[in-house]
């Protein structure tokens, strides 16, 4: 295996969720498997007063808890980690951080390669941003990248701010903008099926499309996030980024080439491509809801750590969307999203056209592919067949290839692969500013006159509000198993 350049991975976040349950426990597969340089270093910068060994400590809670860890490899392995007390708001802070940062690299083959990873609050991103900006040109012949955890703005505005913030010190190609959705398996796969088979491709159109439905339910509720998620709610944590993320994939026209420059360029064309809503779509295609008390003694949104006791926020979001173009017109998809649902599934349905010619005449069942994203990661064929026996009886049965069966353990956690292409500089699993510009125009359509639509409830532990069935069934659809 080729190693990644070393390089001094400078992370900002240190003692954040992230970086205990992604981030530490990614960086341990990429060294255990070979893939880290062993002159790269992990420096963690964070406000409170860790010791280098305590640092390390919490590194290695962090990774036994992902994954078994035997042998030395873990003692090797926090040995590259080290700790920078500092606060990120005060200018003064930074001179001690380079000095200290350009202190490590002399000792070290790692010609000025920096990776830094921004997962702090999002408020703090600009002023990190800056001070790497300014202080840390990119180094002659050396790499200089930036990965930035979501959220990327609020609404269009403060993105396009932020972006141009970030532009002014920064170039396109070094800023990596994580959607760890783009990192997962069967997000990769849905290229390759679509591209790389004869059996899919004609019929991704109208003529066999009968409709979409996009499922990303999650059984938990916010943990400790309520302070972030009260601002944000389902609509920009979830569809904003990851849903048409995984919508662009699913519906782009093929790329030109499958560089990350004109699979991104797909992309973007499909996002503008998005219809945006109307007043009217506000209230007849967008359902919101927010969670209740559950049977099993779930509490309310509202009773969760750092939210508003009068909040407004929805935990929940169904869709109806349709695109804006010749291949998908009048196909509807229909997407899904919420906290505290029976289940933790994102998969995709494609539904396709009946077939009313069959033979014996009849009403046949639709075919239908099943991307499962996760838990199971896996894709499932729906066809008919003439039941074996003496009458003409047609019944729908199933393909299915599971990969979490087939392949068990391989999968690599979205993180690592998100890491490796960061590493190597290869953006295709990165969001592009206009791919973020297209898909907050779309929110800002809807965010902009919410207010339209009333706010419904459903009890935690249950699949959504009664009203999302009303959204699916007015369009002649139902929605398919969670
Ligand atoms: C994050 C959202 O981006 O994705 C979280 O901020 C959500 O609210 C998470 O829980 C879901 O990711 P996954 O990989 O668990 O499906």
């Amino acid at each position: 295996m080729r190693k990644l350049e070393p390089a001094l991975f400078i992370l900002f976040g240190t003692t954040g969720d992230l970086a205990k349950k992604k981030l530490f426990p990614a960086l341990y597969t990429l060294f255990s498997s070979g893939w880290i340089h062993p002159d790269t270093r992990v420096l963690g910068v964070g406000r409170r007063d860790w010791s280098d060994d305590y640092f390390q400590e919490v590194v290695m809670t962090s990774v036994r808890a992902s994954q078994p860890v035997t042998g030395s490899a873990i003692t090797d392995f926090l040995d590259l980690f080290s700790y920078f007390k500092m606060d990120i708001t005060r200018d003064a802070d930074y001179d001690d951080l380079w000095r200290s940062v350009n202190q490590m690299e002399s000792g070290l083959e790692i010609n000025g390669n920096r990776l830094y990873f921004l997962s702090t609050a999002p408020d703090l991103f600009p002023k990190i941003a800056q001070a790497i900006g300014k202080g840390q040109p990119a180094k002659e012949g050396a790499f200089r990248r930036l990965m930035i955890e979501k959220p990327f703005g609020h609404d269009l505005a403060s993105a396009r701010e932020f972006n141009d913030h970030l532009r002014r010190h920064f170039e396109e190609h070094e800023i990596f903008r994580i959607d760890h959705y783009l990192g997962k398996e069967m997000l990769q796969n849905i290229l390759v099926l679509r591209f790389a088979n004869q059996l899919f491709e004609p019929a991704w159109q109208k003529e066999y499309i009968d409709h979409i439905q996009i499922t990303v339910s999650e059984d938990i509720g916010i943990d400790q996030r309520g302070g972030y998620y009260d601002r944000s709610g389902a609509l920009r944590d979830m569809v904003q980024s990851h849903i048409l993320q995984l919508m662009a994939l699913l519906m782009m026209n093929r790329p030109a080439s499958f560089d990350s420059e004109s699979i991104r360029n797909e992309k973007v064309e499909f996002l503008k491509k998005i219809c945006l809503f109307t007043e009217q779509d506000v209230m007849s295609s967008l359902v919101l809801g927010q969670y209740v008390e559950g049977s099993e003694g779930e509490c309310a949104y509202v009773d969760e750590k750092g939210v508003e006791e009068n909040s407004k926020t929805e935990t929940y979001a169904a869709l109806r969307l349709w695109i804006d173009c010749e291949r998908w017109q009048d196909v509807p998809v229909y997407i899904r999203t919420g906290k505290r649902m029976e289940s933790k599934q994102a998969k995709i349905t494609v539904v396709y056209k009946k077939q009313n010619d069959a033979p014996a005449g009849g009403d046949v069942d639709a075919n239908m592919l099943i991307i499962r994203i996760q838990p199971r990661e896996g894709v499932d064929l729906r066809y008919n067949i003439k039941k074996p026996g003496t009458v003409y009886d047609i019944i729908p049965v199933e393909m299915s290839f599971c990969q979490t069966c087939q392949f068990p353990g391989q999968s690599a956690e979205a993180y690592v692969k998100l890491l490796i292409d960061a590493w190597r500089g290869d953006l295709n699993l990165f969001a592009r500013w206009d791919e973020i510009e297209a898909t907050w125009t779309f929110i800002d359509s809807i965010q902009k006159q919410r207010e339209k639509t009333e706010l419904h409830t459903y009890a935690a532990g249950k699949n959504g509000p009664a009203a999302s069935d009303s959204l699916i069934e007015q369009t002649g659809h139902e929605w398919l198993d969670i």
